[in-house]
């Protein structure tokens, strides 16, 4: 069921493991939203709670976790009417697609990936779930015939593994699949943390996307600051970041600080107003959305991404040997 081939078709996904924090938002959810308001396009944003298994441990959690994010979703200004909504779990073709891609990669390849390569730096015992990620994640997007994936830097390598299971599926059993590109906007593909390293979940140095406003001044206070310097370069990153997103001019940024030339914490307190700028209209958004809005939401999105994917895996399933 390939509708309308001439539009661009996007998707991204985002693991429902713990709260968005800024840098999902403009990485990854933000770009997705703005594509998704192009009539040229259609939009697929996925619950990617499949991978998240990868590192949720706990089945109250999850579901609570997918609870939110969708409720997330929905509060930064992803409109129904555009985007089909769905959980990974919810299409069974993500899994066996994603087998299909696992039977014709090498684990050597698979040992190159970052987001294994990374866990095992770090001492930790990556689960073979965390090892085949990255063919689950290829099979998200070319069920679909996405064209762009909007993403941060983290997930390039992804989308280069994902065109890499293309080219092997097709040369072994002939063309199928599009080869799909990542979107990384430039200046948000690495949101800095708190700490000025990329921010991250697992390196607690995030900005909550929906914190209440408490928690987000909690967390701006604690952006490290360098004390050699006049500018908080940290501070001013991300206030750079910040300022963008509303449309405000770098010089009258470079103004602010300038004017404030050593006073670190009127500077925090600039920022803190400008995210707030950004996050409160979305909170109050959240606050509004019903748990009936998302169940309804959720169920209509798994229908329509199923009967997407029905034709390609059915082609699938014929060109591998296992229809007869
Ligand atoms: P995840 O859940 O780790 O992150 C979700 C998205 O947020 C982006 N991101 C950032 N962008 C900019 N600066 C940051 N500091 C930052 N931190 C996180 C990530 O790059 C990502 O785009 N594998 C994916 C989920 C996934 C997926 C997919 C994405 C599963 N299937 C299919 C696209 C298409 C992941 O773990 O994202």
């Amino acid at each position: 069921m390939l509708s309308s081939l001439s539009k661009k078709r996007i998707l991204t996904g985002l693991q429902p493991s713990g709260a968005l924090h800024i840098g999902n938002y403009l990485g990854a959810l933000k770009p997705l939203i703005d594509l998704s308001n192009d009539p040229e396009n259609e939009t697929f944003l996925m619950v990617a709670d499949y991978h998240a298994l990868t590192s949720v441990r706990d089945g109250n959690q999850l579901r609570e976790h997918t609870h939110q994010i969708v409720r997330d979703y929905l509060a930064a200004g992803v409109n129904k009417d555009n985007v089909t909504l769905f959980r990974q779990s919810e299409n069974p073709h993500h899994m066996e697609l994603s087998w299909v891609f696992n039977c014709l990669v090498t684990v050597p390849f698979l040992m190159q990936a970052h987001s294994y390569k990374d866990k095992v730096a770090k001492g930790m015992d990556a689960n073979a779930g965390l090892f085949t990620y990255p063919m689950l994640m290829a099979a998200d997007i070319v069920l679909y015939d996405i064209d762009f994936v909007p993403v941060g830097e983290d997930q390039r390598q992804h989308l280069e593994y994902t065109r890499e299971a293309v080219t092997k599926f097709h040369n072994a059993y002939g063309e199928l699949f599009k080869e799909p590109k990542e979107v990384i906007v430039k200046g948000v593909g690495v949101v800095p943390g708190t700490d000025g390293q990329k921010m991250s979940k697992s390196y607690k140095n995030t900005i909550p996307l929906f914190g209440t406003r408490e928690e987000i001044q909690k967390a701006v206070m604690s952006i490290v600051t360098d004390s050699s310097g006049d500018k908080p370069e940290h501070v001013f990153n991300i206030h750079t970041i910040i300022y963008r997103v509303l449309g405000k001019s770098q010089v009258e940024l470079d103004a602010l600080y300038h004017e404030h030339t050593g006073k670190y914490k009127a500077l925090k307190d600039a920022l803190v107003e400008d995210i707030e700028k950004v996050v409160a209209p979305m909170r109050e958004r959240r606050a509004a959305i019903t748990d009936d809005q998302i169940r309804r939401i959720l169920m209509s999105g798994a229908e329509k991404a199923r009967a997407e994917s029905a034709l390609k895996m059915t082609v699938v399933r014929e060109r591998i040997g296992i229809s007869f």
